[in-house]
């Protein structure tokens, strides 16, 4: 079967002004991409902040265009930003996005109504199925809700509300950045639990963003480590989860089970800007990594297929 969407050598980069005379740099937020998401499938992007994750959202929900690469939605190539309305509609009835701050994406002058109801209205359906919508995502009775403003609502019911929003259109991918860190831990949970409920009733095909190890492990299928704009490795949960074959996600895996559930992010890596820059032809995690060897240092290693994964690392366990 086709995959629903192909990602194939997509590459971004971001100018920085730094150094003497504003020597023009490039950060590589993303380089050469190659991705693969089935229909109804769970998919998480998991590295540290800064290794791309949100980028390859955004490209994926065509709010950036990638610098080079090719990205195929159900056998159609999509060209850069969907920039004219129609184009935006037809995009925006298959993948849609949701994101961290759920009270900065709905209109405070709004009701909850409005925004479930303009989705569907936008989309060529019926908006007296927004409390039937609102049921499904959990806020019931859905028509209570209709009249109710953004500010009324605690930030897990306005989460539902963005997902409901999402899904009044029957997309085939949605595209969930970080859809739970700002929320309580009391109810991360739930909206994970929420999207899991919500695959498994659509046949939606999720991408999760995050760097929360354990939410990944819970949702996702197939995961996708990466590290200052490379996937560094990808392939089944399960595998994954059982022996990191990359040190980097073996480190992640080391401070998830350290500091269980705790999400706290840390501050950015020194040696992350370096990487970022490709001021070095080193292995782009040699100066964090607890392995490095002389190869490492000397030359950067190819993304590897190794059975049902894929690993960018000269000495794999
Ligand atoms: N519009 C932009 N202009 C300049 N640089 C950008 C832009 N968007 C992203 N970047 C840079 O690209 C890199 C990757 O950013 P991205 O937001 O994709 O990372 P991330 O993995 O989502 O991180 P986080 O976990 O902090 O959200 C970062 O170094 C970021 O500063
Ligand atoms: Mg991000």
């Amino acid at each position: 079967m086709n995959p629903l969407i192909e990602l194939r050598g997509i590459t971004k980069t971001w100018p920085v002004t730094s150094g003497l005379f504003g020597a023009r740099k490039r950060i590589h937020a993303l380089e050469d991409i190659n991705l693969d998401v089935q229909v109804g499938e769970i998919l998480a992007v998991l590295g540290e902040s800064g290794s791309g994750k949100s980028t390859l959202g955004r490209i994926l929900a065509r709010l950036e265009t990638p610098d080079q690469g090719r990205y195929v939605l159900r056998g159609e190539l999509q060209k850069g930003r969907a920039r004219h309305q129609k184009d935006r509609w037809r995009f925006g009835s298959q993948v849609q996005m949701i994101f961290q701050d759920p009270f900065a994406s709905l209109n405070p002058v709004h009701s909850v109504g409005y925004h479930v109801k303009r989705s569907l209205v936008l989309h060529g359906q019926k908006a007296d199925k927004a409390g039937e919508i609102l049921d499904s995502v959990g806020l019931r009775p859905g028509p209570g809700f209709l009249e109710k403003f953004p500010f009324e609502l605690s930030g897990g019911q306005r989460q539902r509300v963005a997902i409901a929003r999402a899904l009044a259109v029957r997309p085939a991918l949605l595209i969930a950045d970080e859809p739970t860190s700002m929320l309580d831990v009391s109810i991360r949970m739930d909206i994970l639990n929420l999207l899991k409920d919500l695959r498994a009733m659509h046949q939606l095909a999720i991408l999760l963003i995050t760097h929360d190890l354990p939410s990944a492990f819970y949702l996702s299928d197939r995961l996708v480590v990466m590290y200052a704009g490379q996937v560094v490795e990808a392939g089944p949960v399960a595998e994954i989860r059982q022996q990191p074959a990359h040190p980097y996600t073996q480190l992640l895996l080391k401070v998830a089970t350290e500091r269980i559930a705790k999400t706290v992010e840390k501050p950015r890596d020194a040696g992350m800007l370096t990487a970022q820059l490709r001021e070095t032809r080193s292995c782009l995690f040699a100066t964090r990594c607890p392995k490095v060897q002389d190869l490492c240092v000397k030359a950067g290693p190819a993304l590897i297929r190794m059975g049902t994964r894929e690993v960018r690392c000269h000495f794999p366990s």
